[in-house]
């Protein structure tokens, strides 16, 4: 049907790609392009034996080397390739940049996670920031209006940016639109719940990008409450959860993306919050971290030459794609809502269940790029198909969320509907 340009070749991109290369029939090419070409030749590689091993359907792959930072080296890329749709499976810093390229290419563009500077301590970049952290009251590195500020260029020019399809931002997200137009005349309150029950046997790892994942974690958290934010210090709400098919856990009060966009597009909603699980000893390993300056964003001089102390880290934990053969145990993610139909009050639970090992069997990989991998496919899928395609820039859950979450059970990561679950103070 069309073809398809993917941009990075990490862990979320390895399983997106593969599962993109199983759907031959609407994916027929795909382009994969990375900073690190070889990776993308080892993928292409092992899809073409796994295909020619089971007699499937392979698509035509081929493999590009592009520095994402770079709009020219972008546009020459989709200029030479001419694909239907870009999916941004690199890093949030490279947003703008790709979505600067589909504008003067005129594709579609699809990505899993919105926009942060790699540089937050450049002042232009810190002027605007400042000022939408005393507007909007959250002082996260990361927000929607730097996308969001392209919807008229993108309607102007015919194409489609789809925004945060990976598991949460989402599947959570969709979840949202599903238990909006199937189960609630309103919903009240949202409460996201992401937990990771797998253990990888190192004594610290992180399970994507250490990154972007450190910085989000050692952030403040806030939620959404009655129209406005609420800000807390990291770690500051603690709750407990009996999680299905993983048992109880503690789970952290985090800032996420999707509340940001959910405030916009639920109406009526009076609260959403989002947490994670952590366990104990990565809570510590992280405060160390912190606090002997490893977890910085600026360059330092070290032996005189300037070196991000972030960036080093990255290179001595282990790299995320690795993780899968060690990785045991479950992921549960899900949404608790409550709200009202036919003028009574009611909560269900929608959540996905995903076992670390299962993953990797399937595709070489953990359960976290899995459920981020996956969606990112569908979401893709549905823009090249029409499903989800419309001018302008878009939230996932601005979509009929009925054919995502179809696609979800047939893709891999089936959900179900707890009509009478636990709620958390
Ligand atoms: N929504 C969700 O649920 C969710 C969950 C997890 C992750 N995510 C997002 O998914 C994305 C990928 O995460 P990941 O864990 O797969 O990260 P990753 O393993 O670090 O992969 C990132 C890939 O992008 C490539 N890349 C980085 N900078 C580049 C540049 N300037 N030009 C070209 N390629 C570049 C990297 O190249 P090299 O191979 O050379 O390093 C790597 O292949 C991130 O945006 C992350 O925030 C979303």
């Amino acid at each position: 049907m069309a073809k398809i340009l993917i941009i990075g070749c990490g862990g979320v991109a390895q399983v997106a790609i593969q599962k993109c290369a199983a759907c031959a029939e609407t994916f027929t090419e795909i382009c994969i392009a990375s900073r690190t070409k070889s990776k993308c030749d080892a993928l292409k590689e092992k899809i073409e034996k796994n295909c020619a091993g089971t007699g499937a359907k392979a698509p035509v792959i081929t493999t590009a080397c592009v520095n994402a930072d770079d709009v020219q080296d972008l546009i020459a890329l989709i200029g030479r390739e001419k694909p239907a749709a870009v999916l941004n499976l690199a890093l949030p810093y490279q947003d703008l940049t790709i979505m600067d390229a589909c504008l003067a290419c005129k594709v579609d563009y699809i990505d899993t996670a919105n926009y942060e500077a790699e540089d937050t301590e450049d002042p232009a970049w810190r002027a605007i920031y400042e000022k939408r952290c005393r507007e909007e009251g959250f002082t996260a590195y990361f927000d929607y209006s730097w996308q969001w500020a392209y919807r008229e260029r993108f309607e102007q020019a015919g194409i489609t940016a789809l925004l945060g399809t990976g598991f949460d931002p989402g599947v959570t997200s969709v979840f949202s639109a599903y238990a909006l137009k199937h189960y609630f005349d309103e919903i009240h309150y949202i409460d996201i719940m992401d937990c990771n029950g797998g253990d990888h046997g190192y004594p610290f790892a992180t399970n994507f990008n250490p990154e972007i994942n450190l910085r989000e974690v050692s952030a403040n958290g806030s939620y959404w409450e009655n129209g406005h934010w609420v800000e807390t210090k990291p770690m500051e709400i603690k709750r407990v959860y009996n999680f299905d098919q993983v048992g109880e856990k503690d789970m952290y009060l985090l800032h996420h993306e999707e509340i940001e966009s959910l405030a916009k597009n639920i109406p009526g909603v009076k609260r959403i919050r989002f947490f994670m699980t952590f366990g104990q000893s990565y809570l510590t390993h992280m405060k160390c971290l912190e606090n002997v300056g490893m977890l910085r964003t600026d360059p330092v001089m070290f032996e005189g030459r300037e070196i991000v102390p972030i960036q080093f880290l990255k290179a001595l934990l282990p790299d995320p794609a690795s993780l899968g053969p060690r990785t045991v145990g479950k992921t549960n993610i899900g949404c608790i809502f409550t709200g009202v139909k036919d003028g009574k009050e009611k909560s269900i639970y929608i959540y996905n269940v995903c076992d670390h090992q299962e993953c990797y069997k399937e595709l070489g990989s953990q359960a976290i790029s899995y459920t981020t991998g996956v969606p990112a496919m569908i979401g893709a899928k549905l823009v090249l198909e029409g499903k989800w395609k419309k001018p302008g820039v878009f939230n996932v859950e601005e979509f009929d969320p009925d054919p995502f979450m179809e696609a979800l059970n047939r893709y891999g990561l089936p959900w179900v509907v707890d009509e009478n679950p636990v709620l958390i103070d």
